[in-house]
């Protein structure tokens, strides 16, 4: 029996909801596969928490996470705590302290999934995102002067190291080289405004590019990569962007693979030398929170990702398979996708599905 101890951190509002999906489809995998066993630990932290106890997890929260062979994380946020506190102090603690310096992100229509792009299918939209997930513009280097005075004065400073950069860069061609699908890595870059740290971006990315000669690199400025990725997505496979551009535009590509409730991401620690996270790229949405109106399916597919970093390969397809085949009854689906299903159900009907299969 190969047995995973797992974090578990629900967080706020649909966090919580659509958790329990996940963690009920890996207790199927882990029965059907007779195998696998998951034990989890239920850490109740992020903004209720901080409610409580003024802060959003233990003092030594980093200390029990690092125990664990990977950590599930719902999603934080909720009306009354700012979104800087609750994203800083959990988040952003546990990706930078864990040295999780990749943020995964793949972006891919699923069969019998609507695309907003006229003409475009599954085959059009496959790609992946490399974000740079601890330093860049989200370092928290700066500060506030003269605050509330008429000559008030924000800085924030971003920050970009050759050890880290390289390492994402590296991280972004093997990933393509594994991948092995258009062998092609496109830059997300801003050098014409961005005087220092895109400069140095494009000068790591072609350096690193000189180690692969059989990758294709291609290289575009942030705005015009948003214009390219719904004029022709089929043009791109794995791209490298920092922290900020990563986060934006993963967004715009969790529309093009019929919107947030299928955007799932990972932040990973290549070197295994810390616990990697894994969580969807969706908020708390207070809007839909408590309804059971959640779509669990990036959640799932969160699972699926952290199944495949554990090298559980069986299991992960077995999860990916499960997903494209319940997504081929609409009636099985959340309100998101058109169907009438509660978050519950989905997670239900995923089980079901793994059942029939084995
Ligand atoms: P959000 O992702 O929570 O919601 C954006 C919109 O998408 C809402 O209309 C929501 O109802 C919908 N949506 C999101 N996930 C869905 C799902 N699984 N199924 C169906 N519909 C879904 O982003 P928003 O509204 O900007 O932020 C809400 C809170 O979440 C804020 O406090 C924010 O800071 C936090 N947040 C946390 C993140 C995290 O924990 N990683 C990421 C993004 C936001
Ligand atoms: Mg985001």
């Amino acid at each position: 029996m190969r047995e995973y101890k797992i974090a578990v951190i629900p967080g706020d509002g649909i966090g919580k909801e659509v958790m329990d999906e996940g963690i009920k489809v890996l207790n199927k995998l882990s029965s059907l596969s007779g195998e696998v066993e998951f034990k989890f630990d239920n850490y109740d932290w992020g903004c209720e928490y901080y409610l409580k106890h003024g802060k959003m997890m233990d003092e030594d929260g980093l200390e029990k996470l690092k125990q664990y062979d990977a950590i599930l994380l719902g999603a934080v946020g909720y009306p009354g705590v700012p979104d800087h506190i609750s994203l800083r102090d959990l988040l952003l603690k546990i990706r930078q302290g864990f040295n999780q310096y990749i943020n995964l992100r793949p972006i891919k229509l699923l069969p019998n999934v609507e695309c907003p792009l006229k003409n475009k299918d599954s085959d059009d939209i496959d790609m992946v995102f490399v974000r740079e997930n601890k330093e860049g513009e989200y370092s928290g280097v700066g500060g506030i002067l003269n605050e509330g005075k008429e000559d008030e004065i924000a800085i924030q400073t971003s920050v970009f190291t050759r050890k880290n950069t390289e390492k994402v860069m590296k991280f972004a061609f093997e990933f393509a080289k594994k991948r092995n699908k258009l062998n092609k890595v496109t830059s997300v870059t801003k050098s014409n405004a961005l005087n220092y740290s895109m400069v140095f971006w494009d000068k790591i990315f072609k350096e690193t590019s000189e180690e692969y000669p059989e990758i294709k690199t291609e290289s575009y400025h942030v705005d015009a990569t948003s214009m390219f990725m719904l004029q022709r997505p089929e043009t791109f496979d794995v791209f490298v962007a920092s922290n900020l551009f990563g986060d934006i535009l993963t967004d715009l590509g969790s529309v093009l693979q019929g919107g947030l409730g299928f955007a799932a991401g990972a932040n990973i620690n290549p070197e295994r030398e810390y616990p990697s996270m894994f969580e969807p790229v969706h908020g708390s949405a207070p809007d839909i929170a408590g309804k059971g109106l959640a779509n669990p399916i990036a959640m799932i597919w969160t699972v699926q990702m952290m199944l495949d970093f554990l090298e559980e390969k069986e299991l992960s397809d077995m999860a990916m398979e499960g997903i494209k085949e319940i997504l081929k009854d609409k009636e099985r689906l959340t309100p998101d996708l058109g169907g009438k299903a509660t978050t519950s159900e989905v997670g239900d009907f995923m089980c079901q599905v793994l059942e029939n299969r084995c």
